[in-house]
């Protein structure tokens, strides 16, 4: 990406603040993007990891953001959206990491409240107490030793099984008993998620990249397919739990799944690949309709004392989102992209966000 498209891309971008800071201690950038404070003050999550390139680490936070806009927005959950990138270098010294998320937290703290962030990819609740102990009540999601409800990869998982299990109702009638579903990446989600799964009476397999996690869940019985052979599994749900991306014009028309609903993040390469799936007769469930669950759960015991039982049933309840979008995809012939995106910008209360959102070429939308 040029200079010339990073500038276009920052003036179509309809978020509303991104800080950028050099970290020269750390060789790494700091890039917070506050898309929407609309519903609330922005919460999202924090990634620390290494990208090829400015533009591609600045890209990814505003998309993020957004998401994370939707995920609040669609649950109707008072807080808005924004996400953090700390791109470090491909071999980042990891005992800068202390002093690293120091100078972060205080960042955070002089933004005073504009931003709370919880962890993401390449980063964890310890990364969370070590923001909180520069920024008090900057960081959720904090270890139980220091006070905080701790990974939000249980709640994540429930919303998005909550999520599949509705999507099936809809879609193919019935419960998830002997239903086939192939969950792709069994990290902290992926492996939550097999287990609501199992317990359920679903037919599980599972798909990773990860030597030690793939013979654990072997030797638990699980089928394990190999990874660039569950494009083409046949199964009725994929759950991508792994990566961002991933549907895209090459993997799309090898898919043999019925409906797609899993925990990714920006599930899909572009939006429009949203109709692609929708004329492959694949049921997509957005990903930000079916990942909020360890966001809003943790965000809601800490920042609007929930306790545990409400935030479980606020999680479930991301199963009767995801039939209200369904329904509404259906009855009103648009994708449930599209249907979810209209949800987020009506409780948004505004007509700009998502506009051109992806539709069926032969139908209206219309709002
Ligand atoms: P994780 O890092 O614990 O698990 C990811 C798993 O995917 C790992 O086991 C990894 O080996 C596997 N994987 C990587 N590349 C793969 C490939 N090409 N094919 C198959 N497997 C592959 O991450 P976590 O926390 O489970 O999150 C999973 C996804 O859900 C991420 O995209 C994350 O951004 C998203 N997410 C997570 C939330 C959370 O509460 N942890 C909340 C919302 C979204
Ligand atoms: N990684 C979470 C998400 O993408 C962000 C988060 C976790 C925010 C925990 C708050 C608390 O939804």
């Amino acid at each position: 990406m040029t200079h010339a498209t990073i500038e276009s891309r920052l003036r179509v971008w309809d978020g509303e603040e991104i800080v950028v800071r050099f970290d020269r201690p750390a060789g790494a950038w700091i890039i917070i993007a506050v898309h929407s404070t609309r519903l609330g003050p922005a919460v999202g999550g924090t990634r620390l990891m290494s990208y090829s390139s400015f533009p591609d680490a600045l890209t990814d936070a505003l998309q993020l953001a957004e998401n994370m806009t939707r995920k609040f927005a669609v649950m109707g959950f008072p807080r808005g959206g924004g996400k953090a990138v700390l791109f470090v270098p491909p071999l980042f010294d990891q005992s800068q990491r202390v002093a690293l998320l120091e100078r972060y937290g205080r960042l955070l703290s002089d933004l005073g409240g504009l931003f709370s962030t919880g962890p993401d990819v390449g980063t964890a609740p310890s990364d969370m107490d070590i923001i909180h102990s520069v920024a008090p009540g900057r960081a959720f999601s904090r270890t139980v030793t220091a006070g905080g409800c701790g990974s939000s990869a249980r709640p994540t998982a429930l919303g998005v099984f909550s999520a599949i299990e509705a999507a099936c109702g809809v879609v193919l009638g019935g419960s998830l008993g002997g239903r086939s579903v192939l969950v792709q990446g069994a990290g902290s989600v992926g492996s939550a998620l097999i287990e609501l799964l199992g317990s359920a009476g679903a037919d599980v397999a599972f798909t990773d990249v990860d030597g030690e996690r793939i013979e654990a869940w072997r030797e638990r019985g699980v089928r394990y397919v190999a990874p660039e052979a569950a494009w083409s599994e046949q199964c009725d749900v994929l759950a991508p739990c792994a990566l961002g991306g991933i549907l895209n014009r090459e993997t799309i028309p090898r898919l043999r799944c019925r409906i797609i609903a899993g925990a990714a993040n920006n599930q899909l390469g572009e939006e429009s690949d949203a109709i692609l799936l929708e004329e492959m007769g694949i049921v997509y469930v957005p990903d930000f309709v079916v990942n909020g669950g360890g966001a809003i759960a943790i965000t809601g015991m800490e920042a609007l004392g929930w306790s545990p039982d409400e935030a479980e049933e606020r999680v479930r309840s991301i199963g009767e989102v995801v039939r209200q979008v369904l329904r509404s995809a259906r009855d009103e012939g648009i994708t449930p992209e599209a249907a979810a995106r209209r949800l987020a910008r009506s409780r948004l209360g505004s007509g700009r966000e998502g506009e051109g959102s992806p539709r069926r070429s032969n139908a209206s939308d219309p709002s």
